[in-house]
């Protein structure tokens, strides 16, 4: 659909009075988003309650709103909910505050850093391989809280230095009340105080509790040794604002830390997790990317842990990351807001309104993707020619993700590591619900069966091998439980 005189507001559907498209979009925003772009085209303009909300998708508007004309526009309303949660950390501030922050934490990402976070991601890894061997293979965990484990004390140990691993599971449940609370405020028309205690406000109190006594006891241990560790932690407590004539410097208020490390734990684990989790989920889909990436490991790692010179190494297992980046991108939609009116594809922006990118359209828009609903990691082999604004997963501009190359890095190590030694099978019957919330998530988990590789190895190999006892036994025991699993296949064992 082409762009019209300046003064027209972008098309879109019109929806109910008062309520706009909002029953849609509580219901089912992938789809509603996805339906509108595919009848009204590249810019499309919904109704939320009083809000217009225009979804861009022509990669030369989403560069302008994250980056030519970033000064005009703010976060969204809809970061209030999340705010409640992360209050003034680098997410959710603004300004000059924002600019500040965001500069004292950026060499905590610095290159001289990821080398030594390497290690760490390698062996916190190694721990979870071991703890699953010890308890058996061939047994069905669930994935997504496998993952949101490991990266929980992965962030914990890289940026602050502190094991979370037995906080990690009370934390996760703590963090999803959060979450589920933040997107549900964002989206009510109504917004109740926090001080009415109704079974969600309490519900949310509680969890945030929790939350802030780990973060807020994780600073107090640090003040309390003295120690100077070279982290993210210490980088921001010994921070100073440059002082003016005869003042002295301030430093960060024990608050102010804790909304910057509530949102760097947040920020930096269940969004890797997430990504995780969707990347087994597709290599159990596509076997022959399965094959290929675990040749890769094989070949690269042969049979030892990764550290960071293996990483470039390791190719394919970048682009199988990328390529489930694109289909599910955990980070599947942000928003801004337009302080001043603005124009979007000959369209007129009254100012207050929404903008969105949306990852989880753009990178299933067929005028910029080839197959575009189809898993091909080979597509990453050569990005030439491909607009920078059609793949966001991690955003753009000066707010683009500042955990980006962590992230990436995280993913590859944790992925290599686990399919040195692990194959992931789909757990038959079972099929990935999303959560389209603040982050996009597997609803209630990811179920996958855990299968000890030397065995599918045997398998594709002909070999036939005898399982050792305590193997037999297992086995033994998993085919009981398969024969109680409707529309089970063999496995060719
Ligand atoms: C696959 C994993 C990740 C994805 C998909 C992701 C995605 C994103 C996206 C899209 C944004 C920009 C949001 C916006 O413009 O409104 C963002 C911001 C941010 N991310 Fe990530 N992220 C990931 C991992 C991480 C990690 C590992 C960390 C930290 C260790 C992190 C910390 C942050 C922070 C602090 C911001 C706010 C930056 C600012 O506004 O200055 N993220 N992330």
């Amino acid at each position: 659909m082409g762009a019209s005189d300046s003064s027209t507001l972008p098309p879109g559907p019109i929806g109910l009075p008062f309520l706009g498209s909002l029953l849609q979009v509580w219901s089912d925003p992938l789809d509603l988003l996805a339906t509108g772009v595919r009848r009204f085209g590249d810019t499309v303009m919904f109704r939320f309650g009083p809000y217009r909300y225009v979804l861009v998708h022509k990669p030369s508007d989403v560069r302008h709103v994250l980056l030519g004309n970033h000064d005009n526009y703010t976060k969204s309303i809809n970061y209030q909910g999340i705010k409640l949660l992360l209050g003034e950390g680098l997410l959710t501030s603004e300004g000059s505050f924002w600019r500040r922050q965001r500069k004292l934490a950026q060499p905590a990402f610095h290159h001289r850093h990821l080398v030594s976070f390497a290690d760490t991601m390698s062996r916190c890894t190694e721990e979870t391989l071991e703890r699953w061997e010890r308890r058996g293979l061939d047994r069905i965990v669930d994935v997504h809280d496998e993952m949101m484990r490991l990266t929980f004390r992965i962030v914990g140990l890289t940026l602050t230095s502190t094991d979370l691993e037995r906080e990690a599971r009370a934390m996760g449940e703590a963090l999803t009340v959060a979450l589920r609370f933040g997107n549900d405020y964002a989206e009510s028309i109504v917004k109740l105080p926090l001080w009415l205690p109704t079974p969600n406000n309490v519900r949310f109190l509680r969890a945030k509790g929790a939350l802030d006594a780990t973060i807020l006891g994780i600073i107090r241990e640090r003040r309390a040794s003295g120690e100077d560790i070279p982290d993210l932690l210490s980088t921001l407590m010994h921070a100073t604002d440059e002082p003016g004539a005869g003042q002295n410097p301030e430093r960060m208020t024990d608050d102010q830390l804790r909304d910057e490390l509530m949102t760097m734990v947040l920020a930096g684990h269940e969004t890797t997790a997430n990504a995780l989790t969707f990347t087994f989920y597709l290599l159990s889909r596509h076997p022959e990317v399965a094959r290929r990436v675990e040749a890769e490991v094989d070949e690269v790692l042969a049979g030892r842990a990764p550290t960071f010179a293996d990483l470039d190494r390791l190719t394919y297992t970048g682009w199988v990351i990328d390529e489930a980046l694109r289909l599910y991108p955990p980070a599947w939609i942000f928003e801004r807001q337009a302080i001043e009116a603005d124009e979007l594809d000959g369209y007129h922006v009254p100012a207050g309104t929404i903008v969105a990118v949306c990852p989880w359209t753009l990178h299933r828009h067929p005028a910029y993707w080839d197959n575009p609903e189809g898993f091909d990691p080979e597509r990453f082999s050569d990005s030439e020619g491909r607009d920078r604004y059609t793949y966001m997963p991690f955003g753009g501009g000066p707010r683009m993700c500042i955990g980006n190359a962590f992230a990436k890095m995280e993913a590859k190590i944790v992925l290599a590591s686990l399919l040195r030694r692990v194959h992931f099978e789909l757990v038959p019957g079972t099929t990935l619900a999303l959560e389209p919330s603040i982050t996009l998530r597997p609803r209630g988990g990811l179920p996958m069966r855990l299968l000890p590789r030397r065995w599918e190895r045997a398998s594709r190999e002909g070999i036939s091998r005898e399982p050792s006892p305590r193997e037999r036994t297992g086995a033994r025991a998993a085919a009981m439980e398969r024969q109680q699993v409707p529309g089970d296949h063999p496995r060719g064992r």
